[in-house]
């Protein structure tokens, strides 16, 4: 056993799984999935089997120009635009099994107020200012144009449409007036700069402390820290944090007249704290979110896809900074992009499978384990419809679920349907346990690091080793002559099955519950011995194997 206490680990440790919050302006797609909300998911359901105490927060982010554009292009108010996709993000997490404790929205009165005021104290405190800038103004529609009311060309990689607050293609953040050959989305007119006053963020402040910081951290994704750093070393832009809009939380100063809201990227990062205290009042103890976030034991874990590092690395670690007492990220374990037949699977860019479409094609647990054997953990993961069917069938159905049907057929046959007494185990037997113990071990050490795609493999060889085991032992032929020791072998099979259900519990919510009239309820991160005497039933498949044929016959067809 690894001493999981040395390393603070399963000791009740306040973890924070802070879990990017999802715009809602339109559909999420798999990849959205596969960069963020499941990562969290398995990793918060991992944390809480060895015994830490663990709060996995999100909500849908309402403000902004996403959602803007959107309710203008079609001809809606922003309201209308944030409910849909907000119910539907919500259905979406409980068909997939995301395992939220709150999952709210940063359209909250306790929202606005966490958020005005933490405003409030970085402006006490002299880390926020009052500027004029020039900002574009689009003289047909008679108004400013913030971030995505204007498109251009990416003045680092050329890319064409890149959009007013991000380059999508190289992943820079920038401001509007770097576009090259900007023009407006709303009349598509080319826009001139006038002066306004805004708000804003002195990041600067905190050049050297967020240096020293990242310098400071261990076990963080490479890809994160390189582009952090980089970031700091290019020296860090005060930023603009009001913008011209209507749609947006109200400012606490009116300093600057009407017409100003919070920008909502300084809002949304403030919804992993909102959040935490929303779900404080609701347990019944408004103060129990300071655990999470002032306890020095505690950890935070943010999962983001890698076109929002610098809001978690670099400007939310600043307000934090500036604000004073709360923890900052322990870990952001950002994910690269899944590219989906070739193009990033982005909700903004209408690329790829939404999370429905993905439902309708496959189970949920088919879906999870696909796109987790597949996660972008290192580099850009390319999927297909084929390839996760592919996954499903050769690895999920062929191992995983192949073995318990295979064993609980055998023992439902052989045992008089119900599970057998231990009985004497041979070294053969007590290795394979052994086996399955290491591996639940080591699905601890490697989710602890956020390696989600090697602890996933760590569980399928496990499977493949009982797989292995059954062969190498053939109860289905000793049965014949030695009817005692094929129970033994069974009884063992059973065994190992119940412990590489838990090491798959994570990634596999629905069909591990499946298992639970037999083997109980996972309470803990350990391989239960099966309750002798207990019926076992006639199984039926945990998972239904994939007709690719009539896959590709409905991709035709679109
Ligand atoms: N809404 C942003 C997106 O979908 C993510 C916001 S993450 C948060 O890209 F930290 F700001 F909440
Ligand atoms: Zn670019």
């Amino acid at each position: 056993m690894v001493d999981l206490s040395a390393k603070g680990e399963g000791s009740g440790t306040p973890v924070l799984v802070a879990v990017a919050w999802p715009y809602a302006s339109g559909s999420r797609h798999i990849g959205h999935l596969a960069g963020a909300y499941l990562p969290a998911d398995v990793y918060a359901r991992h944390q809480r089997l060895i015994g830490n105490r663990v709060l996995m927060v999100s909500g849908s982010d309402v403000h902004g120009t996403p959602i803007t554009v959107r309710a203008d292009a079609e001809g809606v108010t922003p309201a209308d635009i944030v409910d849909r996709y907000h119910k539907e993000f919500v259905a979406d997490w409980e068909r997939l099994g995301i395992a939220w404790d709150c999952y709210t929205s940063t359209d909250t009165e306790n929202h606005a107020a966490v958020t005005q005021d933490i405003f409030m104290r970085l402006l006490d405190n002299g880390h926020i200012d009052r500027r004029v800038s020039d900002q574009y103004y689009d003289v047909e529609a008679d108004r400013f144009l913030p971030d995505r009311y204007i498109e251009g060309t990416c003045p680092y990689c050329d890319y064409p449409d890149a959009r007013g607050d991000q380059c999508e293609e190289c992943g820079r953040t920038l401001d509007p007036e770097e576009l090259l050959s900007p023009y407006s989305k709303i009349t598509g007119s080319i826009p001139e700069l006038r002066s306004t006053e805004h708000f804003f963020l002195r990041l600067s402040d905190f050049t050297d402390r967020l240096g020293e910081w990242l310098d400071t951290r261990v076990g963080w994704r490479r890809h994160v820290l390189h582009f952090s750093k980089g970031w700091v070393e290019e020296g860090l832009q005060d930023r603009a944090i009001t913008r011209d809009l209507d749609w947006g939380i109200q400012l606490p100063v009116d300093d600057l007249g009407p017409g100003k809201r919070i920008y909502v990227w300084f809002e949304a990062v403030i919804g992993y704290l909102s959040a935490t205290k929303e779900w404080a009042q609701r347990s019944g103890n408004p103060e129990a979110w300071r655990e999470w976030w002032e306890s020095p034991a505690a950890r935070s874990v943010y999962f983001i896809g890698k076109d929002n590092i610098p809001f978690h690395t670099i400007i939310w670690p600043g307000m934090l900074m500036g604000y004073g007492g709360l923890n900052l990220p322990t870990d952001v374990p950002a994910n690269q992009y899944v590219t989906f037949k070739g193009g990033k699977a982005s909700a903004s860019r209408g690329v790829g499978l939404t999370i429905g479409e993905g439902l309708e094609l496959f189970e949920a647990d088919a879906l999870r384990y696909a796109l987790a054997a597949s996660l972008p953990e290192q580099s850009d993961t390319d999927l297909s419809v084929t390839e996760i069917a592919r996954r499903v069938n050769e690895e999920l159905v062929a191992t995983w679920g192949n073995l318990v049907n295979r064993v609980l057929s055998m023992v439902h046959k052989t045992c008089e349907g119900s599970v057998p007494q231990a009985g004497e185990r041979t070294t053969e037997d007590c290795e394979v346990l052994a086996l399955v113990d290491a591996a639940l071990d080591t699905v601890t050490e490697q989710i602890g690091r956020v390696e989600l795609r090697a602890a996933l493999r760590t569980g399928m060889d496990a499977a493949a080793a009982v797989n292995a085991y059954l062969n190498a032992t053939e109860p289905w032929k000793v049965v014949k002559t030695d009817p005692g020791r094929a129970q033994v072998v069974l009884g063992t099979a059973l065994a190992a099955v119940s412990g590489v259900r838990v090491a798959l519990s994570p990634y596999l919510p629905f069909s591990t519950a499946a298992l639970n009239d037999l083997f109980g309820p996972i309470a803990c991160w350990e391989r239960v011995e099966p309750v002798p005497g207990r019926l076992v039933a006639r199984p039926t498949p945990l998972f239904a194997k994939v007709d690719v044929e009539g896959l590709l016959d409905g991709e035709d067809e679109e």
